[in-house]
């Protein structure tokens, strides 16, 4: 959480860190800041609670000329959201500037040492401390300051330090946390991801773990915590600018649903040949090794969790291997049984999720292999698993995941169908038959978005409701935690999914008379059994609202609203199924005149534990 940016060139630096403030302002929103050097040597630092917006309000009073700046926006950890504990953080004499992501778990020791020393704190927060020591250990050289802090720092960060007398070097060092170089002509950057400079550059340089940035306008050096330079490869984004805008969409987020169709199509794009094999070179397993495989086990978080477990029912039922999912916080604690011959896979959007990341660390430590399957190039996932599968649709900007979602999915249907390829546990006519199926999904997927207008009506209805039940089986029963919990992060309604045949068991005590119940339940070898459980909450009083196939009459004598989806094989569903629960839950935050882009409370990026 927290984005953070950094500038040195010609042209305005206040302009390039806030348009890349405006990009990042997913991983954080509660306060934003911004520091400039000025042509009169003055290093000037604005800071403001709430979102970006405020900030920029502000600043608009007045001119901020410079050509070197620095800038974040928050989700506060250590201090709450005020002006004065926004970032940047200064020292005691206003030279050093510094914006951070992540936590100083020392903090307290070194606050302690600081004060002993004399200096005097203006905030809350543990990046002040940063901003004291450096002013500290400052000769003149402002990296090997910077080293030298970073070797007292425990926890993780990424920490981005301007200095008033170094009008020609903005610095930067990192340590567990996403931070990416922009490399330009004349001109640098340093952002939390990519799309902080796509508008200007797309060469990037991923930055390791203990590495020390000095970006200057006319080259970039990067350093272990030693001072020893490392040689790093530049590589070429291929993201458009346009991705990271809206797009004449109210919100990011209805643009990113109607992004779903491609990013399916990218996603699977040329994995099978004319001869109709299919390839998943990414996995870098060799055949042997695959036919090893004795369990899989998937680690995520939030709807990425949900992926993971579409991909269980899919894996098990084509590869006849167990598979277990688990959420990734709680994966490495309870000391799981995983070695040599477990596959992990670790899905996980940003690729920066904390949780995931210590999850497949844990796993690798144990010698598993660890595929990742992500959407961000470079990202400290992929980087650090065995292996990686980029999902391919594009930068998603609202903090709820819809496209990468789908992609997700997408994705596991495809490693599914590639083990059991591999292993022989389907031939090859059959591997390709479900690909072809999966390669209609696309135009089945633009097929439900042209009927969204019904759920935009139904949205506006349950606007005032304060809780809403999710119902399905198998398959449909990750959709029906997605569905549940989209709904609750957006319209921050009381929203629980259930297998519809767990319903009985308690969660039916919920039910009253006109409580919203959303079954998913397209056609499947278990409709009647799920038929029954939508007559039992009716039967209670519930308004149901069923997600059914064309043409499926079974369910809809107990329907109070039908949403109508195309025909696919039901094990592909959820690709079909996803969209309008989506489409539901935004459109009910919309109807409740809420921030669709940033919900309360939450980030996209989680990098905190
Ligand atoms: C946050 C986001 C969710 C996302 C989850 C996992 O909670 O709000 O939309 O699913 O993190 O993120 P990841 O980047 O690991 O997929």
């Amino acid at each position: 959480m927290c984005g953070i940016v950094g500038y040195v060139g010609e042209q305005d630096g206040l302009e390039v860190v806030l348009g890349g403030l405006r990009r990042l302002e997913y991983r954080g929103y509660d306060s934003a800041g911004v520091a400039i050097l000025g042509p009169d040597g003055s290093l000037t630092v604005e800071r403001k609670a709430g979102k970006l917006a405020n900030l920029e309000k502000e600043l608009a009073e007045r001119a901020f000329p410079g050509t070197l700046a620095i800038g974040h926006t928050r989700w506060a950890t250590h201090g709450a959201p005020t002006d004065r504990n926004a970032h940047p953080q200064v020292d005691c004499s206003g030279a050093v500037a510094v914006v951070h992501n992540g936590t100083i778990e020392n903090f307290g020791a070194l606050v302690r040492g600081l004060e002993e020393r004399g200096h005097e704190r203006s905030s809350d927060t543990d990046t002040e401390v940063v901003a004291h020591l450096v002013e500290e250990r400052y000769t003149g050289d402002l990296a090997a300051a910077v080293r030298s802090v970073c070797k007292d720092l425990d926890g993780s960060f990424v920490l981005v330090i301007a200095h008033r007398d170094q009008p020609d070097l903005v610095v930067a060092a990192r340590r567990n946390l996403p931070l990416v170089v922009g490399l330009g002509d004349g001109e640098n950057f340093l952002g939390s991801d990519v799309t902080a400079f796509i508008a200007h550059t797309r060469e990037a340089r991923a930055v390791d773990q203990d590495q020390v940035v000095e970006l200057r306008r006319t080259g970039v050096v990067v350093t272990d915590l030693d001072g020893n330079v490392v040689e790093g490869e530049s590589y070429h984004v291929d993201w458009d600018t346009s991705a990271a805008e809206k797009g004449g969409h109210e919100f990011f987020m209805l643009k990113e649903i109607e992004e779903q169709p491609a990013a399916v199509r990218e996603t699977l794009g040329g994995r099978l040949t004319e001869q109709g094999v299919l390839h998943l070179d990414e996995l870098s397993m060799s055949d042997e090794d695959i036919r090893d495989i004795e369990q899989v086990v998937i680690i995520a978080c939030g709807s990425s969790y949900h992926s993971g477990l579409v991909g269980k029912y899919a894996i098990e039922r084509w590869c006849r291997l167990p598979v277990q999912v688990e959420m990734a916080s709680e994966f490495r604690y309870r000391d799981p049984v995983v070695g040599r011959r477990t596959l992990v896979i670790a899905i996980s959007q940003s690729g920066e999720t904390a949780d995931t990341l210590e999850a497949l660390r844990h796993a690798r430590a144990q010698k598993a292999w660890v595929l990742a399957v992500t959407n961000t190039l470079g990202s400290t996932v992929s980087r650090e698993s065995d292996a990686a599968f980029y999902t391919r649709s594009g930068p998603e900007v609202a903090v709820a995941s819809t496209k990468a979602v789908i992609a997700q999915l997408a994705a596991m249907y495809v490693v599914g169908l590639y083990l059991a390829q591999v292993r022989g546990t389907r031939d090859a006519d059959e591997v390709r038959a479900h690909m072809h199926d999966l390669e209609e999904i696309p135009s089945l997927v633009e097929d439900v978005l042209s009927r969204m207008e019904p759920v935009r009506a139904l949205a506006r209805e349950l606007a005032s409701e304060e809780r809403v039940l999710f119902l399905g089986r198998h398959v449909g029963y990750p959709m029906a935690l997605e569905g549940a919990l989209k709904l609750k992060e957006l319209a921050y309604i009381s929203a629980e999914g259930f297998p519809a045949g767990e319903i009985k068991h308690g969660p039916i005590a919920l039910v009253e008379e006109g409580t919203p119940v959303v079954v998913i339940a397209p056609r499947h070898a278990l409709q009647a059994k799920l038929v029954n459980n939508v007559q039992e909450v009716r039967a209670r009083g519930a308004r149901t609202i069923v997600i059914a196939t064309d043409g499926d009459e079974s369910v809809t004598p107990y329907a109070d609203t039908v949403i109508r989806i195309p025909d696919t094989k039901s094990l592909l569903a959820p690709l079909l199924t996803i969209v309008p629960l989506q489409v539901l839950a935004a459109e009910v935050a919309r109807a409740r005149g809420l921030d669709v882009d940033q919900p309360r409370n939450l980030a996209k990026s989680v990098t905190v534990e």
